[in-house]
């Protein structure tokens, strides 16, 4: 495999290497871990915990930029390809475990950081894990996430166009449609898959903020396109280089550039922001110390701070 141009991108171990070529992209870790670090500024051998953390790649990239990185992942396969790569990268092959989001094998207040990318639609209880990160968080640790946002108009599993507003269950019936017609053929996943998919929208992680007021969360664009001064750009100068270079097949480019044209970029920045349609949500939160819970004394009168 070609060395990878990414300062602390791992080293793939032959046996693994023909497998990561298909699935691994660096310029992608690189931008998502570039969006933790300009958005926490974690302290260098700060703890973090990446849930859902596939073949370990973003622990290992977290670990060679000086960060405690571990991660937690349900997939056997997958925990075990992250212990060979740990261990290729000489870090120990135990710093990914075996484990689910909802259940976290961790002791209470333990990480600095909890963060996830592209694991939170996977998950089968929401608001189980966002009180399972809050019990693993030490008080003043935040949480960073990044999903796709199904209040939006577009299923990437699927690649299939959808509306914001829909159910699951009318996704799943959508889905049995466009199977029945052949759309998409073999490429798409089964409807069990569709069963299995956890639909987060800004609504949802609202509500899980008001169940929760411990974990100050709150949400807004994740990224990849968004509209801006009448034009559209990228929520990341690699990703839209990357995208550009595509620009022969990508109908989504296609669709930027009418809007160009058009100048209706603006118009519909502002709609898209307004209904929340962006096509990935960050959520990002923080524990309550408990300096900032604490009573405040003011004379004989004592105020909350929050
Ligand atoms: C799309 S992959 C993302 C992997 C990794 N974060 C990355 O960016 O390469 C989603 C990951 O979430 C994991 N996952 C699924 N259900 C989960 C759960 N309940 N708790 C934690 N992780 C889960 C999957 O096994 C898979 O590794």
């Amino acid at each position: 495999m070609p060395q990878s141009k990414a300062p602390y991108f791992p080293d793939i171990p032959p046996e693994l290497a023909r497998r990561f070529r298909k699935t691994v992209d660096d310029t992608k870790y690189t931008r998502n871990i570039e969006l933790f670090i300009e958005d926490m500024a974690p302290a260098k051998g700060a703890r973090i915990l990446e849930v859902g953390s596939g073949e370990g790649i973003l622990v290992v990239m977290l670990c060679k930029m000086g960060f405690d990185a571990v991660g937690l992942e349900p997939g056997d396969a997958y925990v075990r390809n992250a212990a060979r790569l740990l261990e290729h990268n000489e870090l120990d092959p135990d710093r990914v475990l075996l484990g689910c989001a909802e259940r976290m094998p961790f002791p209470d207040a333990f990480f600095d950081f909890v963060i996830s990318y592209y694991t939170l639609e996977h998950v089968q209880d929401l608001e189980q894990t966002f009180r399972e990160i809050e019990r693993v968080l030490k008080p003043g640790g935040r949480t960073f996430h990044i999903c796709p946002n199904y209040n939006s108009f577009f299923e990437g599993h699927f690649r299939v166009f959808m509306l914001p507003f829909m159910s699951k269950r009318a996704f799943r019936n959508y889905i049995r449609v466009l199977k029945w017609l052949k759309f998409g053929r073999d490429r798409m996943p089964s409807v069990e898959f569709a069963d299995s998919l956890c639909f987060v929208r800004p609504q949802r992680v609202r509500a899980i903020g008001k169940l929760q007021p411990g974990l100050r969360l709150s949400e807004s664009n994740g990224g990849v396109i968004s509209v801006r001064h009448g034009r559209m750009v990228f929520g990341n100068r690699k990703l839209s280089e990357k995208l550009k270079r595509s620009r022969s097949r990508d109908a989504l480019y296609k669709g930027v550039e009418i809007v160009n044209r058009l100048r209706l970029g603006g118009l519909l920045y502002t709609i898209m922001m307004r209904r929340k349609w962006y096509p990935n949500i960050k959520i990002v939160g923080t524990k309550e110390s408990a300096e900032s819970s604490r009573p405040i004394r003011m004379g004989a009168s004592t105020i909350n701070r929050h």
